[in-house]
């Protein structure tokens, strides 16, 4: 199949990266998962402790800082400043303070412009909030996934069971937590979360990550 690119955004645990890591290893394309990449630089402004109130301490810290995205045997591993933080990068901590980090316009612009360079020989598969709409606007197959607020908190909780961490941790103040992270997404100025145009509308709710996945390549073989 001759290589293109495919977006895929919607919001918080909709299920966007395992299903575009599926799909990228269906198709033999690479995953880049941009979500991870705003993870990165919100963990390392807590750990130096910059302010979050202060937009040019973020943004210095940001233009300094060297993200690598490669790919590990049980997914993406990320790296910041040569140390592998592709766990630490999804404490709650972290979660909680990446919408802000991600609100600051020209922190998006360092990020999208290494988004932008890492699609451009193609054969990516790109997951986040504003692929379709504003890192690869050209990309060939673009989806929009979305479910419930009660099913992707549900799914988040189940995978915090499976990985030991849901510890103190409860379904609402996940749904809580997840409606406020769309809510800061959808409104903020820059890039807000938006199905883009031509973005194929997934609604997952009652649908199985193999059926997602089946759907997604066959809009990819409509377009090969
Ligand atoms: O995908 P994930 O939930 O890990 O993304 C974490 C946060 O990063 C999102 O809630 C959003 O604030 C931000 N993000 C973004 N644009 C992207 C990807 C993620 O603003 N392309």
């Amino acid at each position: 199949m001759k290589k293109f690119n495919i977006a895929i955004d919607g919001p918080a645990g909709a299920g966007k990266s395992t299903i575009a890591r599926l799909v990228a290893e269906r198709l033999g394309f690479i995953y880049v998962d941009t979500g991870a990449m705003y993870r990165a630089v919100t963990w390392k402004i807590l750990r130096t402790d910059t302010s979050l109130e202060q937009d040019d301490q973020m943004i210095r810290l940001v233009q300094h800082t060297d993200i690598q995205l490669l790919p590990g045997e049980k997914g993406q591993l990320v790296y910041v400043d040569g140390d592998d933080v592709t766990l630490n990068i999804r404490y709650p901590e972290v979660t909680s303070n990446v919408s802000r980090v991600a609100s600051v316009a020209e922190i998006r612009k360092i990020l999208v412009a290494k988004q932008k360079e890492m699609a451009a020989s193609k054969g990516v598969v790109m997951d986040g909030r504003d692929i379709g709409s504003t890192v690869l606007p050209d990309a060939e197959v673009k989806v929009f996934l979305t479910a419930s607020v009660r099913v992707r908190a549900d799914r988040r909780f189940k995978e915090l069971q499976a990985a030991g961490q849901a510890d103190g941790i409860t379904l609402e103040r996940l749904e809580a937590d997840i409606a406020a992270r769309d809510k800061m997404d959808q409104e903020r100025e820059t890039s807000p979360l938006v199905r883009a145009e031509g973005a194929v509308l997934l609604d997952t709710t009652e649908m199985s990550i193999p059926e997602v996945v089946e759907s997604i390549l066959s809009l990819c073989r409509e377009h090969a």
